[in-house]
């Protein structure tokens, strides 16, 4: 059953942890991510990326998603990951998907702001919950996004804006990057704090891998209840069948069902290591 990303994310803000929102890419890393919550008995926030959706198709993706959880004894939502593009939005919210995430931050305040609220009211009428980010976060994923700053906002429009538009979740800027860091961020989870002390919608922390245990238990602690985790599957993924494709040229021996298994390994790994660190591990 399709779990909802918003009660998820208020569970953990209540109870103290972090539920995993982990990217998937295909059927594989998608069985992969779930056999970890599984087995750790951890909610769960399936992502797809919009270029993911766009490469697989929205229906197939749903399709999936419906068939790899139905025996789940874990809650696990299916959320959309940064869209920009209203038409994706559409596409998803028709498809009765738990949540998107309306990325509006190549927009200016108040056409951000006219457009999230569009968005609420389509999605909502669907039962679809909406993660807001009018702020960018740094880094370009699977195409989407910037390597600069474009806005700062305080935390009080940030709360306002997501009270006025009745957004479900919110996504502040909070020092965090996608994709690998370059150089040392500065973490701001004094700035989650202070947005969580002016709403109780779940605050999200995008760009997850790389972060150290202590920085994900700081931001959890400041009232961060959904941690965004892509790059790490990705990089598992690849460096597995990297390492298993160096192996089979070796030995000639060209065996696709068992890189399956090996990547499966290598990504249920990576996640039970953030499952542990965000203490989402025996809360389902
Ligand atoms: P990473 O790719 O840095 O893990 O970030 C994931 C993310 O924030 C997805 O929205």
């Amino acid at each position: 059953m399709l779990a909802s990303t918003l009660e998820l994310a208020r569970a953990g803000r209540e109870h103290g942890y972090a539920v995993p929102a982990v990217n998937v890419l295909d059927d594989l890393s998608l069985r992969a991510v779930v056999e970890a919550a599984v087995a750790a008995r951890s909610p769960l926030i399936v992502q797809v990326s919009v270029k993911t959706v766009r490469s697989v198709g929205t229906e197939l993706m749903t399709t999936m998603f419906r068939l790899a959880t139905k025996d789940a004894p874990v809650p696990v939502a299916l959320h959309l990951d940064h869209c920009p593009d209203r038409a994706v939005i559409s596409d998803v919210v028709a498809a009765g998907w738990s949540s998107v995430l309306f990325d509006a931050s190549d927009r200016g305040l108040a056409t951000a702001e006219r457009e999230t609220a569009e968005v609420v009211a389509q999605a909502h009428a669907a039962g679809v919950e909406v993660e807001s980010e009018i702020e960018n976060i740094i880094g370009v994923e699977d195409g989407v996004g910037s390597d600069v700053a474009l806005h700062a906002y305080s935390v009080q429009e940030l709360a306002d804006v997501a009270q006025r538009t009745g957004v479900d979740l919110v996504a502040p800027q909070l020092g965090t990057a996608h994709g690998e860091y370059k150089a040392a961020p500065v973490l701001r989870p004094d700035r989650a704090r202070e947005l969580a002390a002016l709403t109780d919608r779940p605050i999200v922390l995008h760009g997850g891998t790389g972060l150290r245990a202590e920085d994900f238990r700081a931001f959890i602690d400041a009232g961060c209840s959904k941690i965004n985790i892509s790059t790490a599957v990705k990089t598992s993924y690849m460096r597995s069948a990297e390492e298993h494709l160096a192996g089979a040229r070796a030995s000639g021996r060209w065996d696709p069902p068992s890189m399956f298994r090996d990547i499966s390994a290598a990504v249920q790994a990576a996640v039970a290591g953030h499952i542990e660190e965000f203490g989402s591990a025996g809360r389902a």
